[in-house]
């Protein structure tokens, strides 16, 4: 008694001429999807992560080997705010240039506040 014979699967040729069947396609499919996704989230969440590196002063003093400010507490007076995105046109005192460079970069920089504790 002869064997029946199986029935035919269609296959799908690509151009470097690797044969595939239907049901090697659809789970090969979906297979490099999810991995091109994951490779994709994964390079994402690494150079999120990363910090660039480059200058974060790029106007002042620049022909100065360091910028450096000194201040006596006594003259400090109640209140001071500084600048620490170097982008305040009164550096070293924050004019809120903060604001406008965290919203063109995504950056989260803000000044630093020194005041007297309320007695
Ligand atoms: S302007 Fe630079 S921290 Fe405000």
């Amino acid at each position: 008694m002869a064997t029946p014979a199986l029935p035919a699967i269609p296959q799908l040729s690509t151009s470097s001429g690797v044969r595939l069947s239907k049901e090697h396609f659809l789970v090969a499919v979906p297979v490099a999807v999810v991995a091109a996704a994951g490779g994709f989230l994964v390079s994402r969440y690494l150079s999120g992560r990363s910090c660039k590196k480059g200058p974060v002063n790029t106007c002042i003093n620049k022909d100065s080997p360091k910028v450096v400010h000194s201040f006596d507490m006594e003259d400090i007076g109640t209140k001071a705010v500084y600048c620490r995105c170097w982008k305040s046109k009164k550096f070293p005192y924050c004019d809120g240039a903060h604001s406008k460079h965290n919203e063109e970069t995504g950056d989260n920089v803000g000044p630093l506040i020194i005041k007297k504790r309320d007695v």
